[in-house]
């Protein structure tokens, strides 16, 4: 077996690296980097490890041998620089994953990634490929809980451009390439570590501090709120690659309906890592245009920052929340893998890790 990961320096992808790192399959995987030359790209997976926290001893396992230059908006020279020919199995995280209006989405997430695939299928013998795509890609009309593989309609829309490009390749692989050994695997809201909170990355956390920090946002405090920890999703995604067999080709990666905490929880186990009193007696929920009206506060509260930016930010995450969506899992359970651990069983890590930097440089990771 040879497994290449791709979006190596990633939150997912780093996540798997971790995960990796102490066991045997570590040294049959290759890691797509982008970078200039091997020398940078080690220096980033590097970093990338110990963003982690892997045992320095573990680090130093990675061999320049495993690391595969690649940026997927020239996917022709990937070909050039390695010789993929031994890739059996794939975890594809690698993608422009943004919320904000990036112009070359389209062009990384549909057409670079769609040739890049179709290439690595020409040389190499993939037994499996596990596609990353995203469980919001439904598009917000979908029904709630979304049962797994509902096919969103062709013109469905969505609340920014991200998700479009995530569906559009999925339906692009499975149309164009049928003997693709495609798997896909669809992580919901990625928030946090179980061990480590927020210090790899504290991308979505922010959101969930400013509503406790506000005492108000668009969800009612006993919304359930569809969200798994980045170290079990990584371990997940491994566990799909790399099975001899799988019972199904598509896994939402989420707690479900049944696990996913309401925000009543969240308050209290954020609270409890803060060491500050819950905020639910005093929330309050309010309309998205509702927060126009608390701009003037954002800096007080929120700590320094911009308000307008913040002001868009929530306004576009809050949209999201308020579409009070689950994603069912019972192919994963069927499949016999361990369900996720509640957002509120880790929540107070992440509050109390969170306290070292301010939501604005917090939300950075999210609006690249
Ligand atoms: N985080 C979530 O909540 C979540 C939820 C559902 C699904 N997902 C999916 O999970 C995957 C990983 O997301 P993430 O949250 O880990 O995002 P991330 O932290 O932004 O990581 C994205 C990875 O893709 C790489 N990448 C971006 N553009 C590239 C390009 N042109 N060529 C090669 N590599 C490129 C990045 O490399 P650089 O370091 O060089 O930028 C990085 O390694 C994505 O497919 C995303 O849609 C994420």
């Amino acid at each position: 077996m040879q497994l290449l990961v791709t979006g190596a320096t990633g939150f997912l992808g780093g996540a798997v690296l971790a995960e990796l790192a102490a066991t045997p399959t570590w040294d049959a995987a290759r890691f797509m980097v982008r970078a200039a030359d091997l020398a940078s790209a080690q220096v980033r997976l590097r970093e990338t490890l110990a963003r982690f926290e892997v045992a320095p001893e573990l680090v130093k396992r990675l061999h320049p041998r495993q690391i595969v230059l690649g940026d997927l908006a020239d996917p022709d020279t990937i070909f050039e620089r390695a010789d993929l020919s031994g890739v059996t199995h794939v975890i594809n995280n690698g993608a422009l994953a943004t919320f904000g209006n990036h112009p070359r989405l389209w062009e990384i997430n549909v057409e670079g990634s769609f040739r890049f695939i179709a290439r690595l299928a020409e040389v190499a013998r993939l037994s499996r490929f596990v596609h990353v795509g995203t469980a919001m890609c439904v598009g917000p009309d979908a029904p709630r809980p979304v049962p797994e593989d509902w096919p969103p309609a062709p013109d469905a829309h969505h609340l920014v451009p991200y998700t479009g490009t995530k569906i559009a390749i999925e339906e692009k692989l499975q149309r164009e390439l049928p003997h693709l050994p495609l798997v896909r695997a669809r992580p919901t809201i990625v928030v946090g570590h179980t061990r480590l909170g927020t210090r790899p990355s504290a991308s979505i956390y922010w959101v969930f501090r400013s509503v406790q920090l506000l005492e108000k946002f668009m969800i009612a405090l006993d919304d359930r709120i569809d969200v798994v920890p980045v170290d079990w999703t990584a371990r997940t995604l491994i566990e799909i690659a790399t099975r001899p067999t799988l019972k199904h080709d598509f896994y939402h990666l989420s707690a479900g309906p049944d696990m996913a905490s309401t925000f009543r929880e969240l308050d209290s186990a954020m609270a409890r890592g803060r060491g500050t009193e819950p905020r639910a007696a005093v929330y309050e929920r309010i309309p998205a245009e509702g927060l126009d009206a608390l701009i003037g506060t954002f800096r007080e509260r929120l700590g320094p920052c911009s308000p307008r930016i913040m002001l868009r930010a929530l306004k576009l995450y809050g949209m999201f929340a308020a579409l009070n969506m689950t994603f069912r899992n019972d192919n994963l359970r069927d499949e016999g893998i361990q369900p996720p651990p509640p957002f509120a069983s880790y929540a107070e890590v992440c509050a109390a890790s969170a306290e070292a930097s301010t939501v604005a440089e917090q939300m950075v990771a999210d609006f690249k």
